[in-house]
């Protein structure tokens, strides 16, 4: 899972998937990056830890990380959370079979239509609240497209 600073959007979207990777017994390597190098080892923002919290998920222990060409070999699918991610991502692509790996987050709740997760960092705690029930949808449709692949 991939957005542009890895504290607000991405390391949600990696923490409530696992958990509920772990609540299926699933098996699956689940990480996030950010694109900028703005907050590397950073812990998420605390208004994101606040709302996750809220709705019972943890996300304290995460840590922001850059992502970098690496990942696509280490990694399946590459999940982006907006358009400006999925260029930065994809400059970073070392070939075709890196680039079909690319895909927006959303796109299993919405197929194919390029649907952004907006980000929260300049708004309220009423914006962070919209992005976890849009990210909790989504890793739920996510979750149902692993279980069929697995
Ligand atoms: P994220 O949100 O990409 O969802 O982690 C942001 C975090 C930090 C900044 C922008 C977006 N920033 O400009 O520092």
């Amino acid at each position: 899972m991939v957005c542009l600073g890895n504290i607000c959007r991405s390391p949600l979207a990696d923490g409530l998937l696992l958990r509920k990777i772990k609540e299926q017994g699933l098996d699956v390597l689940v990480d996030s990056a950010g694109t900028a190098n703005y907050h590397i080892g950073k812990a998420p923002d605390h208004r994101m830890i606040q709302t996750a919290a809220k709705h019972g998920t943890s996300l304290e222990f995460l840590r922001a990380r850059q992502f970098t060409s690496k990942d696509f070999q280490n990694f399946d699918h590459i999940l982006v959370m907006d358009q400006s991610n999925y260029h930065n991502v994809a400059k970073l692509a070392r070939h075709a079979d890196d680039l079909k790996k690319v895909e927006y987050f959303l796109h299993y709740l919405y197929p194919n239509q390029k649907e952004a997760v907006p980000d929260p960092y300049y708004g309220t705690l009423k914006d962070f609240e919209e992005v976890y029930q849009l990210v909790d949808k989504a890793t739920d449709a996510l979750i149902q497209k692993l279980i069929h692949e697995h």
